[in-house]
């Protein structure tokens, strides 16, 4: 007699920390039999990975719960899982809530999701979300990309932002051995992938947390060491790595970013704010003019290089005039890509509790203002492509039109050209760009340079 096997479907939010750590949960899912379900009604195992970093991405996930606790009452053998930083930040808490729950686990857990899953289905209601050394990462991730992948490089995160729950919820930074790491990437490049981006939430931090140090007294295992270690590593033709911290970000890894081909010039570096009084009660450890000291030190070395950050407006006290400051920095920089974000008190985070929090209405409106000049200083940045050809790594179809194919430029601009994307999934194509916007760029793929 054989069984259907049983089915899961994972639904996920937030960071790409958390589209990492689902790909190796539906690793160990598939090792343990199951198959996956495009419809989350049709699955056996609801798995959520949330996300807590604002109050809205922490709403969602109860209103998709609530659906499932639902179904849960008709079908009681499925098997419900929340996972992620909304689980860690709640723990037992989300079980008042949601008692239908099977599952609740940290993210520092995701590697043990078989061992916790197997104490379930023994009939225990389960919530792990204690501390712990995360487990080398042993299993084969059901990866969503065939052509570009996620390594994690460093798990967790030491610093302190007043406004941020990560480091309450991702733990304390643990680095991966540059042997882990370097092995991974190996098979990767085994599998035909050929792009890689290594991940941390403060990736300039890697390696300070494991053993030795150079005679100059640095610690051995730097970013940038990793980056020469694994660059040339056969196959993997593209390098990137996020997220990086003002506070820690080096001439030495700029130095390196340039000199190492593989190392695409887009660099992600979160500023946050462009007021010096705002970023210190931020508790982000440096100033605006160290940050535009090292877009300009980019800039020296690698002109084209592409710059892509975060910032947060509306924080407690901020004033019109400081938050001009922020609108004054997104003008003279000229970032190509900024993830902009309305300021959202955060449970157990120390700008939660003081007084002078602004109204929804100020800071939807300079959200509005700065989301405005963004895509204005973006269009004006694409124009620079207008006419160029550039290296693009094709990863897909366009899926509003299937005679198209996209993938990304070195500088990570989503570009657009016609192609079979049979032929095309995986190879390195030249296309020469005939039409810009903000946010992408479409073109012509050059056959006789791509045949070369
Ligand atoms: N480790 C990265 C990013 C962490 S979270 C860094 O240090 O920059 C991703 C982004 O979410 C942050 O860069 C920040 O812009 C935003 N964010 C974090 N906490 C927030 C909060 N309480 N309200 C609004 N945005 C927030
Ligand atoms: Fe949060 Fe700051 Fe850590 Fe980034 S560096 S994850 S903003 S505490
Ligand atoms: Fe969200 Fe957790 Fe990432 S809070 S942004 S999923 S680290």
């Amino acid at each position: 007699m054989t069984s259907t096997p049983r089915r899961y479907h994972i639904t996920t939010f937030g960071c790409q920390m958390n589209k990492a750590d689902s790909e190796r949960m539906a690793g160990i899912l598939e090792d343990m039999g199951f198959k996956w379900s495009q419809d989350p009604n049709g699955a056996d195992l609801i798995l959520y990975n949330t996300c807590t970093i604002r109050d809205n991405a922490e709403q969602k996930v109860y209103s998709y719960l609530g659906r499932q606790a639902k179904r849960k009452h008709k079908n009681p053998d499925l098997t419900l899982v929340v996972a992620g930083c909304v689980a860690q930040q709640e723990g037992e808490k989300i079980l008042r809530r949601v008692p239908e729950l099977d599952l609740v686990m940290g993210p520092q857990h995701a590697n043990r999701l078989e061992d916790l899953l197997t104490q379930v289905f023994d009939g225990n209601q389960v919530i792990a979300t204690e501390p712990i050394h995360i487990v080398e990462d042993i299993t084969k991730p059901r990866r969503d990309s065939t052509v570009t992948a996620w390594v994690n490089i460093i798990y967790g995160c030491n610093e302190k932002c007043s406004y941020c729950v990560v480091p309450s919820v991702r733990g304390v930074e643990q680095s991966r051995t540059p042997e882990a790491i370097y092995a991974e990437m190996e098979l990767l490049a085994k599998q035909g992938y050929k792009e890689v981006t290594l991940l941390g939430q403060n990736i300039d931090a890697y390696g300070r947390d494991l053993p030795g140090v150079t005679a100059s007294g640095r610690h051995k295992h730097t970013l940038t060491d990793l980056l020469y270690q694994v660059h040339d590593i056969p196959g993997i033709e593209r390098l990137r790595f996020a997220t990086s911290h003002p506070r820690y970000f080096t001439e030495r890894l700029i130095k390196a970013c340039d000199e190492l081909p593989k190392v695409c010039e887009h660099f992600h570096i979160p500023f946050q704010s462009g007021d010096n009084d705002v970023l210190k009660a931020m508790k982000r450890g440096y100033t605006h003019q160290k940050y535009r000291k090292i877009i300009d030190k980019i800039r020296e070395y690698m002109p084209d290089a592409s710059i892509s950050a975060d910032a947060i407006v509306g924080f407690p006290e901020e004033t019109e005039e400081q938050f001009e400051n922020t609108l004054k920095l997104v003008d003279d920089i000229g970032f190509d890509q900024l993830n902009t974000a309305a300021y959202s008190p955060r449970p157990g985070t120390p700008a939660a509790l003081w007084e002078q929090q602004l109204s929804e209405e100020v800071k939807s409106d300079r959200l509005q203002r700065l989301n405005h000049l963004v895509a204005q200083k973006a269009a004006q940045r694409s124009q620079r492509y207008l006419g160029r050809i550039e290296e693009v790594l094709v990863e897909d179809q366009n899926p509003k039109d299937n005679s198209q194919v996209m993938g990304r430029t070195q500088g990570n601009r989503l570009t657009f050209c016609k192609g079979n994307i049979d032929e095309l999934k995986g190879q390195l194509i030249k296309v020469e760009i005939t039409e810009v916007r903000a946010f992408s760029l479409t073109g012509e793929a050059i056959v006789s340079i791509c045949n070369a």
